[in-house]
């Protein structure tokens, strides 16, 4: 089978084809044959090391030889099954996430049939389906536990991102009021997930916006976090989903001093998740945002696609010629 393998961290260019056994599914995994991976923001930060930390999962010299294929994301089709294998059967389309593990840049991948992986998704192309677990499952991470009421405001700082747009969709589909900060080219895009008001950052302040808000979900790290604070309602929740090492640190201090609550940390995921997202995008209340598909030769291209951090949305890696 053919992977997409880098040997040291650094650029795009170091992302390689390489020919590679097909793994033999052990008991309790699956084989899937991948169809479509994404390329997510995780996959340039581990692809570069950035952040440092990124060294201590995946090798602190270079990435481990269990590490030298990325890609968290697939859409697939189930070719083989272990032994104890009671989920699923070869020909079940499946969509999901390794995590962590990485390695769905790859034509096949063996995963625990217990992984954050569900069936379904029929009516949408394997592009489609990949570009959603990435963004939900952080949005809905970050924005579940903090008991959303009805009409409540929540502004969404990045909001065309893979990130911020699910942060949207979710925002509307629990009852909030969103307000969503983007650029000129993006305005329209948020509109169709719901936004019910944008601020265009390229040609207005946050301090233009003159009011202050029940959450802020800041999927992007361009904005201090001190300038955060005075468009917080009291008691408000402010989610960091981009802070480095020292807002981390600085958070429950943060927390304390402003009288507010602020979440940082790195989003998780389950098979249970993934069966409620499909419930999700399968009533109408999600929908994917994929701006383009690459196929496996152009994988370099695409990271700088994402890389560049303007994505409307997510980016598709086709692994089926
Ligand atoms: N904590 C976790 O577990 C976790 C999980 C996933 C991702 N993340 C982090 O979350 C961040 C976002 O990830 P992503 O995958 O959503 O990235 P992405 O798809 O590349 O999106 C970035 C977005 O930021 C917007 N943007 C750029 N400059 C901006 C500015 N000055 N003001 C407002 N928006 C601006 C861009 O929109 P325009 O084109 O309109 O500029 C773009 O849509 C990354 O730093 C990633 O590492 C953390």
């Amino acid at each position: 089978m053919r992977v997409i393998e880098f040997h040291k961290y650094g650029s795009a260019d170091e992302l390689k084809i390489v020919e590679r056994p097909r793994p033999v599914p052990g008991p309790g995994e699956v084989l899937i044959r991948i169809h479509a991976s994404a390329v997510n923001s995780g996959d340039w930060r581990v692809r570069k090391a950035d952040p440092f930390l990124v060294r201590l999962f995946f090798g602190l010299r270079r990435p481990r030889a269990a590490a030298r294929v990325l890609g968290s994301v697939l859409s697939g089709v189930v070719a083989e099954t272990g032994t104890d294998v009671h989920r699923f059967q070869p020909g079940d389309r499946v969509f999901g996430m390794s995590d962590l593990a990485m390695g769905c840049h790859a034509e096949y991948i063996c995963l625990p049939e217990n992984a954050p992986i569900t069936t379904g998704l029929e009516s949408l192309s394997h592009a489609e389906a990949a570009s959603i677990p990435f963004g939900l499952h952080t949005a809905h991470h970050f924005l579940t536990p903090l008991s959303l009421q009805q009409g409540n405001r929540l502004l969404v700082l990045g909001a065309s991102g893979a990130v911020g747009s699910a942060a949207v969709q979710l925002g509307k589909s629990l009852g909030c009021a969103v307000t969503a900060v983007t650029s000129t080219a993006n305005i329209e895009l948020v509109q169709s997930l719901g936004a019910d008001q944008v601020l265009d950052y390229t040609r207005r302040s946050l301090a233009d916006l003159k009011q202050s808000f029940d959450v802020i979900f800041a999927s992007v790290d361009h904005y201090p976090v001190s300038s955060l604070r005075p468009l917080l309602k009291p008691g408000g929740q402010l989610v960091l989903v981009s802070a480095g090492i020292k807002d981390m640190l600085l958070a429950p201090l943060r927390s304390l001093i402003w009288k507010c609550q602020i979440h940082t940390g790195v989003a998780a995921v389950s098979q249970e998740l993934m069966t409620q997202f499909r419930g999700l995008i399968e009533t109408g209340s999600f929908k994917p945002v994929l701006e383009k598909s690459y196929p496996m030769h152009a994988v370099a291209e695409a990271h700088r696609h994402a890389e560049r951090g303007h994505k409307k949305g997510n980016i598709a890696l086709c692994l089926v010629d």
